[in-house]
């Protein structure tokens, strides 16, 4: 097995990703680039820009990387993955083709469109007179997004006309997001609960994570606006015949589209999911692991998650898949991938976040950390280490992640961890997790 791994990425997702490769059987050697003061303990961090290749390949032969994970969306779409394989190494992460799927809405609209899956109609702009004569007609709410991957706030969510207006505005006028802002898509706005399906591909076999869920608001009940993610749990409770759907109409329709346009694909596959009355719709595909959804589907695996990244990155899939436990485990019929989750344990994560998030914030603050227990474990964030101890260096600054034999006891985990977090400007949401103990439909 792998020895020499490099995980690329400095977030929560890249120090949950480190500790899960860190707990395997064959104890590789871990490297972080640039990594957080989370990973540091874990592995060694390489100060290094992820975006440029040149510098990757460099610390890859330094330090005889012999398997490269890639966690973040921008040195994917950027084609790190293609750069790292044209050069012999072993790579987690699609190529700059498949990555498109999150770094082009448009693009993965006519790969749905192509394949039958279903996803909310829309209408693309790239000139502000046309988008905001749409705007006349069109039905509200509707939602307005920039093409391209825009860190998670390229996306508007509108009630009302002025609203949409303004995000148009912000995008093609303002040119907020630069050039990924540079073409919109104005959407249909669909209801139901939303669901992140995770899928491990090597291309030709894939498998699913557990079905899990963030919570995208600020505010309790999910008032407020979007976020990066205030907190995540998994396993979502699902039926078999909705999991059969899932299957069915989304994952293996897209999976065969790709290979069918000839796209290669290694790593994880991230539809965020719509569950409407009518079925679940695809609300986006991302190309990544999804941040805070891997801090709870970790935890979950059963089986070595390094001879998982291993296998997927060469094509083995297959032959992982053959190796895990029996299936009888539990979990809904029609989830494929059920023998990868242990369906009777539970994780949750509560991000605390600085005083301010979504909005301006401070960094600097003084950040004290309980200790790590057997069940729950801080996953850092946006912090930064000094000499006289943790300060705050970001929106999203620790994620506490409990795990149990329910959802309650795993947030009851979370949250009693969290509370022992020192910080004046720490907030987070009380109700992660809360209401879902029933079977979706
Ligand atoms: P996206 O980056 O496209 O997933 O959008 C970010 C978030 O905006 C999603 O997780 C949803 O909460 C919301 N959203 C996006 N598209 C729609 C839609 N068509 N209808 C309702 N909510 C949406
Ligand atoms: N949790 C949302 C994302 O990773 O994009």
């Amino acid at each position: 097995m792998a020895s020499r791994v490099l995980v690329i990425g400095g977030g929560g997702r890249e120090h949950a990703l480190v500790r899960q490769l860190a707990a395997s059987a064959s104890r590789p050697e871990i490297f972080a680039a640039p990594g957080n003061p989370g990973t540091a303990a874990l592995a060694r961090n390489l100060t290094l820009d992820p975006l440029n290749y040149v510098e990757v390949l460099a610390a890859c032969d330094a330090h005889r990387i012999d398997l490269v994970l890639i966690g973040p969306e921008e040195p994917l779409i950027a084609g790190l993955a293609d750069h790292l394989r044209r050069a012999g190494r072993l790579v987690f992460g699609p190529g700059q083709l498949g990555a498109r799927l999150e770094g082009d809405k448009e693009f993965a609209k006519e790969v749905m469109a192509t394949a039958g899956i279903p996803t909310p109609r829309y209408h693309a702009f790239s000139t502000i007179d046309a988008a905001l004569r749409h705007l006349d007609t069109a039905q509200l709410p509707c939602v307005v997004k920039a093409c391209g991957a825009a860190a998670g706030k390229g996306v508007a969510v509108c009630d009302h006309k002025t609203e949409a207006e303004a995000h148009v505005r912000l995008c093609l006028q303002e040119q907020a997001f630069g050039l990924a802002g540079g073409r919109i898509l104005i959407e249909e706005c669909l209801f139901g609960s939303e669901l992140s399906v995770l899928v491990v591909t090597d291309g030709q076999d894939y498998a699913l994570l557990a079905p899990s869920r963030d919570h995208k608001r600020v505010g309790e009940g999910g008032a407020g606006p979007n976020t990066g993610g205030m907190g995540a749990f998994a396993p979502v409770p699902l039926s078999g015949d909705l999991c059969y759907r899932i299957d069915t109409e989304i994952v293996a329709p897209l999976l065969a589209e790709l290979v069918r346009r000839d796209i290669p694909y290694r790593g994880v596959l991230y539809a965020g999911l719509m569950l409407t009355a009518d079925g679940p719709q695809v609300l986006e595909f991302n190309c990544r692991f999804g941040d805070p959804e891997t801090q709870v589907v970790l935890p979950l695996l059963q089986g070595d998650f390094l001879a998982l990244v291993e296998a997927t990155a060469d094509g083995r899939l297959a032959d992982y898949l053959q190796g895990l436990p029996d299936a009888e485990t539990g979990g809904p019929d029609g989830w494929t991938g059920r023998g990868m989750t242990d369906w009777q344990r539970s994780a949750v994560v509560v991000v605390g976040a600085a005083r301010g998030y979504p909005g301006p914030y401070r960094r600097g603050q003084p950040l004290h950390l309980p200790d790590d227990e057997a069940s729950a474990w801080i996953i850092h964030a946006g912090t930064a280490a000094h000499a006289e101890g943790l300060t705050t260096a970001g929106g999203r600054l620790v994620g506490a992640v409990g795990e149990g034999a329910s959802l309650a006891e795993a947030r009851q985990r979370a949250y009693s961890l969290l509370d022992r977090v020192r910080c004046d400007d720490l907030f987070y949401r009380p109700d992660i997790a809360m209401a879902s103990g029933r079977t979706i439909e």
